[in-house]
């Protein structure tokens, strides 16, 4: 959604209950004096600390948000989690395709797409991560990568769904411990060809979209990357998983995302 700013974590397979309790308590009194109406913040901590985190935070305050999800119902898939039991836990997004899930667990575009198109016609808003390997940017695939996964990944997913889609953009070279940051002008190319595509597909209605940036965001390069045209808000790991840390990142952005789209002089 134009103007509007997202910013978020995965908490991936760190914290347990108790400890997502405590950090989504530091995080809301932290950030409790800002505005939500141009600015959603949402967390995405592990299955187990869902009721939890549920408990703990106001709806409207932080977006709930889980790390997967199996795309039927119910069904003989032991080990996997189904959208009837995120519903009944309150959760409001689902993380579809993200980059561990897709490399370390091997999950196919085939099985993105089902799963972003189960999300969706469950009513939740569907992230939908997508970014090209080192290997397919030594080989100048990067486009045809982040094409072809949001093509697949959204087959047959109906226009007035748009408006629950988010896309995090996760150069997977970029991502964890070891990643390497994208510099704010590579992402930000990275992003217009990404809205670029879902012109192509939806057509205007597209720019409903947003896009963010995901991959090594910390306090020193997320000024940078939130002054760029075409990045509406970003997916962090390891530098929001501290409340503080969080804090600090959402208050240093805000007046950038906020002056870049208009909001202030
Ligand atoms: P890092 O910020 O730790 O690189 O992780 C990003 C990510 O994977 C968000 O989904």
């Amino acid at each position: 959604m134009a103007g509007h700013i997202y910013l978020g974590s995965n908490l991936k397979m760190y914290k347990t209950a108790r400890q997502t309790q405590d950090y989504l308590l530091n995080l809301s009194m932290s950030i409790g004096d800002l505005s939500r109406r141009d600015l959603t913040v949402f967390i995405i901590p592990s299955f187990t600390s869902l009721d939890r985190a549920r408990r703990t935070i106001h709806k409207g305050d932080i977006l709930l948000g889980a790390q997967n999800m199996h795309w039927e119902d119910e069904g003989q898939f032991t080990g996997e989690i189904s959208p009837l039991m995120l519903e009944d836990l309150g959760v409001e997004v689902v993380e579809i395709g993200h980059s561990e899930r897709r490399h370390v667990m091997g999950e196919t575009d085939a099985a993105v797409n089902r799963k972003t198109l189960s999300a969706l016609a469950h009513g939740f808003i569907c992230l939908l991560c997508v970014g090209e390997t080192a290997e397919q940017k030594a080989l100048g695939l990067s486009d045809e990568t982040l094409r072809t996964q949001l093509k697949t990944g959204l087959w047959g997913v109906p226009t007035d769904s748009l408006d629950r889609l988010w896309i995090a953009y996760e150069p997977v070279w970029a991502i964890g411990v070891g990643g390497t940051p994208a510099s704010e002008d590579y992402a930000d190319g990275k992003h217009a060809v990404i809205k670029h595509c879902l012109s192509e597909m939806y057509g205007s209605v597209a720019g409903r979209v947003p896009v963010l940036y995901g991959g090594s965001v910390n306090r020193g390069n997320c000024d940078a990357l939130a002054a760029m045209p075409h990045i509406d808000g970003l997916f962090i790991g390891r530098a929001a998983w501290d409340a503080n840390a969080f804090n600090e990142i959402i208050r240093a952005v805000l007046p950038v995302f906020q002056r870049k789209q208009g909001m202030v002089k």
